[in-house]
């Protein structure tokens, strides 16, 4: 049992749930305490691929700070599948590049595969698929995908190993020599999650990735998703902004509200790892569906 559950099943005794089979995590009254999510101690899980310990981050703007993210406990074991949901600016995009090393916690801690983010970076700990696509225009797919390879001095041969293995994946062999605008933008997408799975890191961190696309490409994606996940044995942090998305995908689902940042809410799915699209009508995941409707509506101000 890890910390967080640990903590979780300790929070349980002192607060009497609707039903316990879903409501792992803390009851709605957390969210009238909004600086501060308390699911776990304040130690660090180094078992943990994610580990964060009252990680708070303070953008300094011209308008004055801007809290992006207070209070964040969380921890993603390996193997998880966790989704990030809420409302627009409640720090999804900025908790990834914490853990990407894009930005720096201003206070709190985080290790990534028990080593500082920096650390992590330096070992290519992870594959990251951006809100956009982010394909270079003037290079082809496999130029695209080519690029951290590159980077990372894997020989020709290699590089196109692993080209072909993961176009193969995301179903666009044959689309190696195209270039980016020659595609769909699912396509595309899917271009990018080859170039974030080539170097084969065991943590992807996907931020929207599907967010542009129409409901039944969208449909097929997160069950190629899902495969991928089942078949590779990932850990996954994906941000999304679709309720059924992340309950479909996720083992965990992290909700959270703006101003400040916070985790309002984390749910562990009671729902078997292999999912048909089916599954979606079952009531089993219209209940998980309604505990994290009704998080992001407490977390939710129709004021601004
Ligand atoms: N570089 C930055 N400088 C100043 N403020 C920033 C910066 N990056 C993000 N923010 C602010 O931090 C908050 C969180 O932003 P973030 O991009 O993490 O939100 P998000 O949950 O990903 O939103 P969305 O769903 O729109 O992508 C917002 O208020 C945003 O304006
Ligand atoms: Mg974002």
């Amino acid at each position: 049992m890890t910390v967080l559950q640990n903590s979780l099943k300790n929070q349980q005794k002192t607060a009497p749930l609707t039903n316990p089979r879903l409501h792992v995590a803390g009851p709605d009254s957390s969210l009238t305490q909004p600086s501060q999510n308390e699911y776990s101690p304040m130690t660090s899980n180094t078992a943990s691929v994610v580990s964060a310990r009252n990680l708070c981050l303070t953008f300094e703007t011209a308008d004055g700070p801007v809290n992006a993210l207070t209070g964040v406990n969380l921890d993603v074991a390996k193997g998880d599948f966790v989704s990030f949901i809420g409302p627009s600016g409640c720090g999804k995009t900025t908790f990834l590049r914490v853990i990407a090393d894009l930005e720096k916690a201003t206070s709190g801690t985080i290790t990534v595969n028990g080593m500082t983010p920096e650390e992590a970076r330096h070992q290519r700990a992870y594959g990251y698929v951006f809100q956009a696509a982010a394909l270079y225009p003037w290079r082809t797919i496999e130029k695209n995908i080519a690029l951290p390879l590159e980077i990372m001095g894997y020989s020709r041969q290699e590089q196109k190993a692993r080209i072909d293995r993961t176009l193969e994946l995301v179903n666009l062999a044959g689309f190696s020599k195209k270039y980016p605008w020659q595609l769909s933008g699912g396509m595309q997408q899917r271009a990018s999650i080859a170039r974030a799975l080539a170097f084969d890191a065991d943590l992807l961190l996907m931020d929207e990735p599907f967010g542009a696309l129409d409901e039944i490409v969208r449909d097929h994606l997160n069950e190629q998703l899902l495969k991928l996940w089942a078949r590779t044995n990932k850990t996954i942090c994906f941000v999304t902004h679709s309720i059924p998305e992340a309950v479909y995908l996720s083992t965990k689902i992290v909700v959270m509200s703006p101003r400040p940042g916070r985790v309002t809410d984390i749910i562990e799915s009671p729902l078997p790892r292999e999912r048909p699209l089916g599954i979606r009508e079952t009531p089993e995941f219209l209940e998980v569906a309604h505990r994290v409707r009704e998080g992001l509506r407490a977390g939710h101000s129709y004021e601004e």
